[in-house]
């Protein structure tokens, strides 16, 4: 949701900055306590998250306190033997003398878990033909369940408008139930980044607690990730699929397209200072989500899924249609009617609903548009979607364990 929408009184609290508010109770204390448990001190300052790049490949990001070298130690073997190592590199050169480290695990059989570790040597000098190191140093280990399992079943959670209240994460995936196969930050999940410590205290950190918890993520932009200083920094905090914040991937019986809405104005709107230009990047995912529902992975999947930051809304009156609201209508909705989507699942409203398929099938919004509320622990949802090759149920979750939307489909 955009600030002019709100109050002058909310206007006045983000202007002070405390929009990340501080906890209130003793159960939003504990939970932020376990995210920030994901800071150890040494070499590893932030133990490793994982990001979904496909269904068959992860991306895993920890940080060290100086320069240093990284590089994940894998294994699929039940005894702990065999251990491989995986990577980043670009342009021929591996990721190294940085503080944020990336590594790429790929090759392995999606049938059964996989464990990994993370390990870095500090850079203690850098020269042409001679570099030296420290002593390596460990992360925690970490483990994952298969990433496929048995008759096309995945589960998964999504998460909207969380506007730097980590400690909503543990509270929520307490109520939505585990396990899941992975989690979706699906927006204005930080609040217009300034700095790097806002990125690592409420993505990163959240990502790694995941992590501990046996579950990769993948992170979507709202209209709050493209704002603030830091906001063209994130890519080098993220590894991306094809280093785009776009994707469709398939799990099983679901394929699910991620669609990054981008901002919520015009891009010669003041608020930009005529730094923002995303018209031809929607124009451009549109020519992707284009080819993408045209693909043999999208039409034979069992079940459509896209989620994406802003909702497309049929009810909206054109006159009173935000701009970037009016391009999800205009850009997207016709194509998402053409590749006969399933369902969508939004945020950005803050207002938890689900907008039915449109009466007048010429319109198109042929889909139900499940949206989910924030960012308040009170108003704050969760979505779990569990499908297989028969049934897809997807279930709103408020933090006090109501379920506030529930729909099945069978086939
Ligand atoms: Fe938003």
């Amino acid at each position: 949701m955009d600030i002019r929408k709100i109050g002058l009184t909310m206007l006045g609290v983000l202007a002070t900055g405390v929009w990340a508010q501080q906890p209130i109770t003793e159960a939003e204390t504990n939970a932020l306590a376990a995210i920030r448990a994901q800071r150890t001190d040494g070499l590893i300052t932030v133990q490793p998250w994982v990001q979904l790049l496909d269904s068959n490949r992860l991306g895993v990001g920890w940080i060290t306190s100086q320069p240093s070298d990284g590089a994940v130690e894998w294994t699929q073997s039940e005894n702990g033997g065999e251990w491989r190592q995986a990577w980043f590199s670009e342009d021929g050169l591996r990721q190294a003398n940085t503080a944020m480290q990336r590594a790429v695990i790929g090759g392995f059989d999606p049938a059964k878990p996989i464990r990994f570790r993370a390990r870095s040597r500090a850079i203690e000098s850098f020269k042409p033909y001679s570099v030296a190191f420290g002593q390596p140093t460990v992360s925690q280990d970490r483990s994952l369940p298969a990433r496929s399992r048995p008759n096309g079943a995945v589960s998964f959670l999504v998460f909207n408008d969380i506007h730097n209240r980590a400690q909503l994460y543990p509270l929520l995936v307490e109520k939505a139930g585990m396990p899941v196969d992975f989690a979706v930050f699906n927006g204005d999940v930080l609040n217009d980044p300034q700095t790097e410590s806002e990125v690592v205290d409420n993505l990163l950190m959240p990502m790694a607690w995941f992590a501990a918890k046996s579950i990769p993520c993948f992170f979507l932009r709202g209209n709050h990730e493209t704002r603030g200083a830091f906001a063209r920094r994130l890519k080098d905090y993220l590894i991306l699929p094809g280093e785009r914040y776009y994707a469709a991937m398939t799990f099983g019986s679901a394929r699910v397209v991620f669609l990054d809405t981008g901002e919520d104005k015009p891009d010669t709107s003041k608020e930009y200072s005529g730094l923002v230009d995303f018209d031809p990047y929607i124009e451009a995912q549109t020519d992707w989500l284009r080819r993408e529902i045209a693909g043999d992975a999208f039409q034979q999947a069992t079940w459509r899924l896209v989620v994406m930051h802003m909702p497309p809304d049929w009810r909206m009156d054109e006159a009173k249609l935000w701009h970037g609201q009016r391009r999800v209508n205009e850009r997207f909705a016709p194509l998402l009617d053409a590749g006969k989507v399933t369902a969508v699942i939004s945020g950005h409203t803050h207002a938890p609903e689900v907008v039915e398929p449109c009466p007048d099938a010429s319109r198109g919004f042929q889909w139900p548009v499940f949206i989910g509320g924030a960012p308040s622990l009170a108003k704050a949802t969760v979505f779990r979607v569990d499908a297989d090759a028969t049934t897809l149920k997807i279930t709103r979750f408020a933090s006090d364990g109501t379920v506030g939307a529930e729909r099945t489909w069978k086939k």
